[in-house]
Parts: structure tokens; C-alpha cells; sequence
């Protein structure tokens, strides 16, 4: 057996569910292959599989009680938390997955995965209807904009004698999906820049100029990149979103910031310019807010700098690749195609943000990859799928080359 994992520490969170017994295999797979494995068990694990097979499989004492004065004095949650290279939550229940989402910290498996700082695979299983849930769909979309990798879970019978999505993931399937996070990614080595979200412009200190935007799809790039293995930094102007795991987020609210940071995070090789900067600023910033006296203020706008025609300007710190976005209400492809050329920059992906298109805030997003041999159109795909499939597509470009 290759030892594929050879010295990777693992913990793994074994929550209650029927599929608990398959993690007793997954143990014994992730040693065959090197791997030091070390268990948490919640109380709900341990109606499925015993303490005493968790602890002959992972050769380690068993963790279950955060007030364990013994667990404590020997090895505290926080050591618990951060002594491992990755985080394994298998079964992972809805129950354990919107304890996560939501901060929650009532055990020591919840505990652990807030203070961790270590990459987290979960791997769901619970009934379908369960999973379809919007709560449990949203709960597992807020963990993924925050890094949190997934594998399955699987269609097939499930325990009740219903069948639908919902089953664990194999062992095996689980062992690949951990493989694959310690794989070094097509992107390792190189280094990116994100630009993300809108960008505030002061008017007074109580109100300014911006642009609508939620991240959604720059957090995802980043996240996306970082995953193939870029060291990636993530500018974003204010969004509710969390910061994505694994990357270096800087948080600004203007365009002059935004600009600074991005020129502080340089040299890169790739440069993914998603934010919505607003276009103007007003030319002086009140130090007073602006009061009403019937007259309404004359506000004076100037231009805002453009990052992206900034980051593509030829110079010796230009990135190998600079990408930038259009948002488009009309003449979506010629509109992005002129753009490209007026921006100097490399691809544009273009995307419709008419009122129908229904992008804004939405978690879906129909987009046109241009770039200098044409224009690729891709089907309506969740804004998640765009950045994997556009991180794909610029770790392609740096394999061709
Ligand atoms: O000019 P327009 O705003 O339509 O161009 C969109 C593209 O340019 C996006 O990639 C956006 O992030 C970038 N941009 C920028 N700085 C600006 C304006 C737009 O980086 N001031």
C-alpha cells in the first residue's frame, strides 16, 4: 500500500449517525496508508460505534468530554484543535454541520471545529429530505465560501428505506478526497491577487457612494485558486460574507485603498479583478456630516482609478495573467470584447446583470470566458462552479506554458 499519506495527522470527528461504522474502515484505510490518526467522538458517534473499536483502530485514546479534567490536563481542546494537519468530520449531520455554520461551541467536537485552524473535510450523511433542506443547503454554502472542503454525500439506499441523496461517501472515496487536499495543487508556487466586492466611497462620515455587489463570486475565485494551490491574497471592499480559509484577506472600503492593497500584495502572476469599484468619488471628503438645510449639496466627482487597466498596464510588476469582469446589461459579448481591449487585460468574463439575469446577489451565474482566440460561453452554473472552472482554466494556461 503507497503510503500516500505517510505522516499526515488527522483528526477525525465521528458525529452520530448510522454511517459512523464506515469510519471504523476509514480509520483502518488512512494507517494503511501512513497517515497518525487521533478521534473525537460526540456523544450521538457513540450510540453508532463503541469508544473501545474507535481506539484499537486509531491507536490513540479516544477524545468525547470537553470537561474532561484528565483530557485537559493531558491534551486541551485547543492543542486538540491545531495538532493535526487536517480536520475530518465523517459522519458529518445536519445537526454538526449548522453548529459549524453558526458558531455554535457546545461539545468538544463543535469546540474543536471553531478553534481549529486547520483545513476541515466533511463528509454529510443524513436523510435526503434532510439534506435538501434550505437550511441544510445554506448552512453548507456559508461553510464553503469559508474553505470548508466537502465530500459527497452519495445517492443510494438510505438507512430508513428511503433512498435519495444522502449517504456517506465510501471510505475509499473519503481517503481520495483527503489524498487530494494534501496533493500539491496545479497552482502551487504561483501567487494571485482577488479583487472582491464593492468599494465604499466617502461622501461624509456618515454616508457614501458604492456599487452593489455581495463577493459571492470573487471570494469564490479566491477560495477556488487557493484550493489548486496558489498563495493567494483576497482585497475586499465590505461584504457579509466570512474570509475564505486558506487565504490572506485584506479589508478595505475604497478604491484608493483597494488600489494600495492590491499594489502591496504585488508581484503575482495572476490577477482576478472581481470587485465592483465605484466608478467616482467625491473630490473632497466632508470631515463634518453634511447637514440638511433645504438646499440639496452640489456633490463633485472625480474618477476613481481603474485597478484592473492599473494591473494590466505593461511594466516590469505585471502579472502574467490579468483577468478582469464585465457586467453587462446589453450586448453582453461585444460590450466584454471592447473592454478587454481597453483594459489591456488578458481574459474577461463577462456576465448579464440585467434585472432577469437574476446575478446580483444571487448564487448562480451564466458568464462568457473572452479571451484573445474568442469567446467561450458556459451554462448557468452556481457561482462556485464558475470560480473552480475558471481557477481550472488559469491553472491550464500556466501547465501549457
Ligand atoms: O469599467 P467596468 O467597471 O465596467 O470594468 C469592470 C472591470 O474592471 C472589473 O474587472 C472591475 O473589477 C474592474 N475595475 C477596476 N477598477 C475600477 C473599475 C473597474 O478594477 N475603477
Amino acid at each position: 500500500m503507497a503510503a500516500m499519506l505517510q505522516g499526515r495527522r488527522i483528526l477525525l470527528v465521528i458525529a452520530g449517525g448510522i454511517a459512523a461504522y464506515k469510519c471504523l474502515d476509514l480509520l483502518r484505510r488512512l494507517r494503511e496508508r501512513g497517515a497518525t490518526t487521533r478521534c473525537i467522538l460526540t456523544k450521538g458517534g457513540a450510540q453508532f460505534v463503541t469508544p473501545l473499536s474507535v481506539a484499537t483502530l486509531s491507536r490513540d485514546k479516544v477524545y468525547q468530554d470537553l470537561f474532561s479534567l484528565t483530557d485537559e490536563s493531558e491534551i486541551g481542546h485547543i492543542r486538540l484543535a491545531r495538532e493535526c494537519d487536517l480536520v475530518v468530520v465523517a459522519p458529518a449531520t445536519a445537526d454538526l454541520l449548522a453548529k459549524m455554520a453558526h458558531g455554535l461551541a457546545d461539545d468538544l467536537a463543535s469546540t474543536v471545529l471553531l478553534a481549529t485552524d486547520r483545513p476541515i473535510l466533511v463528509a454529510p450523511a443524513m436523510n435526503f429530505v434532510m439534506w435538501e433542506s434550505n437550511a441544510t443547503q445554506e448552512n453548507l454554502t456559508a461553510l464553503r465560501q469559508r474553505g470548508v472542503h466537502v465530500v459527497g454525500p452519495d445517492a443510494g439506499e438510505l438507512a430508513e428505506g428511503e433512498s435519495g441523496v444522502g449517504r456517506m461517501s465510501e471510505p475509499l472515496a473519503i481517503v481520495g478526497a483527503i489524498e487530494s487536499l494534501f496533493a500539491s495543487g496545479p497552482l502551487k508556487g504561483k501567487r494571485a491577487l482577488v479583487t472582491s466586492g464593492p468599494t465604499y466611497e466617502p461622501v461624509d462620515p456618515v454616508r457614501f457612494i458604492g456599487n452593489r455587489s455581495s463577493g459571492k463570486q470573487g471570494h469564490a475565485i479566491a477560495t477556488a485558486l487557493a484550493l489548486l494551490g496558489a498563495d493567494t491574497t483576497l482585497v475586499t471592499g465590505p461584504t457579509r460574507l466570512a474570509d475564505p480559509r486558506g487565504v490572506t484577506v485584506t479589508h478595505i472600503e475604497s478604491a484608493d485603498e483597494m488600489l494600495a492593497a492590491c499594489r502591496a500584495a504585488l508581484p503575482v502572476d495572476i490577477a482576478v479583478c472581481a470587485a465592483a469599484v465605484a466608478d467616482w468619488k467625491p473630490r473632497d471628503r466632508r470631515n463634518q456630516k453634511i447637514k440638511k438645510n433645504g438646499s440639496l449639496p452640489a456633490l463633485e466627482l472625480v474618477e476613481n482609478p481603474d485597478i484592473l487597466a492599473t494591473l494590466s498596464a505593461k511594466g516590469s510588476s505585471r502579472p502574467s495573467l490579468v483577468i478582469g469582469f464585465a457586467a453587462e446589461t446589453e450586448n453582453v459579448v461585444s460590450n466584454a470584447t471592447a473592454k478587454r481591449h481597453k483594459k489591456g487585460c488578458d481574459w474577461i468574463v463577462a456576465n448579464d446583470v440585467s434585472a432577469a439575469a437574476g446575478t446580483f446577489g444571487g448564487d448562480a451565474n451564466t458568464v462568457h470566458l473572452i479571451d484573445e482566440g474568442g469567446t467561450e460561453t458556459w451554462p448557468r452554473l452556481p457561482k462556485d462552479d464558475v470560480a473552480r472552472r475558471l481557477a481550472q482554466r488559469i491553472a491550464d494556461r500556466f501547465t501549457r506554458s
